[in-house]
């Protein structure tokens, strides 16, 4: 009896401490997909996940011009030399994302964010790497209505902050890069790990204004390096020069 009672109680406390668990976990985020190629709606306090592939630029689009989800098997992403990274940020919170790859990305060349399967968003693909420069910072906006994902959308701020830094070159008008030969996979001093800024817009699914993006409508292109202190120095170091 005695040993049947205290079996009991254990059984018991566990069960407690698991559905403490499962309430914390519940009360943040209720959010049940985890896979970024499926479809959800979320609120403000859920997580959500999304995709970013890495791959050539013409293996993003079918029959050379129809632009797919990479989640899409008839583009054959999977199978090919392209590369996935998946995050799960918090609905609303602003969050700088880090892509540490040991497979070099001038291979892979542009990148595209992912989300969703029958209601499918990507976002354009954007140029990361070829054999002599790589663009390292990105900022993303995820528009959301009723908390469901519609686009995403690149935010550029030009060269601004790059234009009298020696590391730096601007590309197109549009992105700082930096030569691959100053990368550390390169034998340069520069870690060349990619940070993607993220913020959100819209609604959730309780039709509550996601306001990150505003809340950040002077969001620059390095913004959050600064506040991450928990941020590799080797990443923010690149852009020590901007603070
Ligand atoms: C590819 O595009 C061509 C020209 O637009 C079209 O005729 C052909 O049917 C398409 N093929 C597929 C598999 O969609
Ligand atoms: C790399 O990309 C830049 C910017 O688009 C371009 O000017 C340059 O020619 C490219 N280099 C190679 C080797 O493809
Ligand atoms: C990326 O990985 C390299 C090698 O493991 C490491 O030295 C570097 O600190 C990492 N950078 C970040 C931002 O995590």
């Amino acid at each position: 009896m005695a040993v049947r009672r205290a079996q009991r109680t254990s059984f018991a406390t566990i069960t407690l401490i698991l559905m403490v668990l499962v309430s914390v976990d519940a009360a943040s985020d209720n959010n049940g997909q985890y896979s970024p190629c499926g479809d959800t709606t979320v609120a403000r306090s859920d997580g959500f996940s999304l995709g970013f592939a890495f791959a050539g630029k013409t293996s993003f689009y079918f029959n050379t011009t129809q632009q797919l989800s990479p989640c899409d098997s008839r583009l054959g992403l999977s199978s090919s030399n392209s590369l996935f990274a998946i995050f799960r940020p918090k609905v609303d919170e602003i969050s700088l994302l880090t892509v540490n790859s040991t497979t070099s990305l001038e291979n892979n060349g542009y990148m595209v964010a992912f989300a969703g399967r029958k209601y499918a968003a990507r976002s354009t693909p954007a140029f990361v790497a070829n054999s002599t420069y790589i663009v390292t910072s990105f900022t993303l906006a995820l528009e959301f209505q009723k908390g469901r994902l519609q686009n995403f959308y690149w935010k550029r701020d030009g060269c601004a902050k790059c234009s009298g830094s020696s590391n730096f070159v601007c590309l197109n008008n549009q992105d700082c890069a930096i030569k691959t030969s100053n990368c550390k996979n390169n034998g340069g001093t520069v870690d060349c790990s990619l940070g993607i800024q993220l913020a959100f817009s819209g609604t959730d699914k309780h039709l509550q204004a996601l306001n990150s993006w505003y809340e950040v409508a002077n969001l620059r292109q390095y913004s959050l390096y600064g506040v991450y202190s928990n941020l590799k120095d080797s990443l923010t170091n690149q852009y020590n020069s901007f603070f």
